[in-house]
């Protein structure tokens, strides 16, 4: 299948429960939504409302309970069955995970960077590796310094800028990110949350932007979706769901949102 090909990602009745008996735990509650490469969604909720859950079942990360997820008509299970149509969907869709554990601990940064070059865009030359690289890490305030290391070596907020690298030289269709920003120093989560934009629009990708406050999503993406327990309680357009909230949570966290930026102001 080409790049060109539209891309479609579908949930039909997706749901994720973890435990048994008393331990059970519905971490998403059956869902549907339909991604294309034009969306931006931004997904928000308190810690533990699910929103990682519901990442992670879109890249086969974790198995839905119920429902199904398929692309482009084809469902993600048989995507994820053969290499070779596994490293085709992890071209077409890359998540960069809230915690930066997926990392080999021995690999040097250059070395996970360069494999999804290398397997997923077939870039061969070293050169051309480390002039995209270089591209990346100087618009993510990296130091070409820190290359040569390895995950430990560096801080969490270098270690989350890494993460994204790794998955924005590939240009897939649709880039997922998980609190991509929360780890790092207020100081360059602006310039990241620049970066994720202009990558998004320049290669035409749709996103998916989970974090549990309202300001980094509202700034970079166009819908919303509100996640309490497991459950979607709003959905919409940013401008429709921040006029007009509808669930008594979505009024809180607006509420929430509305007097921290009037402190701020008030600090200025
Ligand atoms: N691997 C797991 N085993 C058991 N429970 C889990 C697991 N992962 C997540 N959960 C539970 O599922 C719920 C949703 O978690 P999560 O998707 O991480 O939420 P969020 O990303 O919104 O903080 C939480 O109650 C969490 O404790
Ligand atoms: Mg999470």
């Amino acid at each position: 299948m080409s790049d060109a090909e539209q891309f479609i990602l579908t949930l039909d009745g997706v749901g994720k429960e973890y435990g048994r008996g008393r331990h059970r735990v519905t971490a998403v509650q059956p869902l549907d939504l339909r991604v294309d490469a034009d969306v931006e969604l931004g997904v928000i909720g308190e810690s533990g409302s699910g929103k990682s859950t519901l990442a992670r079942m879109m890249v086969g990360l974790e198995t839905p309970s119920s429902g199904t997820i398929a692309c482009n008509g084809r469902p993600l299970r048989e995507w994820l069955s053969t290499r070779a149509s596994r490293l085709e969907y992890r071209r077409r869709v890359q998540y960069v995970a809230q915690d930066t554990t997926s990392f080999d601990p021995r690999q040097t940064f250059y070395d996970a960077v360069s494999v999804p070059l290398r397997l997923l865009r077939g870039v061969r030359s070293e050169r051309e590796i480390r002039s995209r690289l270089d591209a990346i890490a100087d618009e993510l305030s990296l130091d070409p310094a820190l290359y040569s290391r390895q995950p430990h070596q560096v801080s969490g907020g270098q270690r989350q800028r890494f993460a994204l690298a790794r998955s924005l030289v590939v240009e897939p269709q649709l880039l997922i990110c998980d609190e991509v920003v929360s780890a790092l120093d207020v100081s360059v989560q602006g310039a990241v949350l620049n970066l994720i934009k202009r990558h998004v629009a320049e290669h035409h990708m749709g996103l998916i932007f989970v974090a549990h406050g309202l300001p980094a999503v509202t700034f970079i993406s166009s819908n919303l979706m509100v996640m309490r327990q497991g459950e979607v309680v709003e959905r919409g357009t940013v401008a429709d769901v921040v006029t007009r909230p509808r669930h008594p949570y979505t009024q809180e966290l607006l509420a929430a949102y509305a007097s921290s930026s009037q402190k701020e102001g008030g600090r200025q």
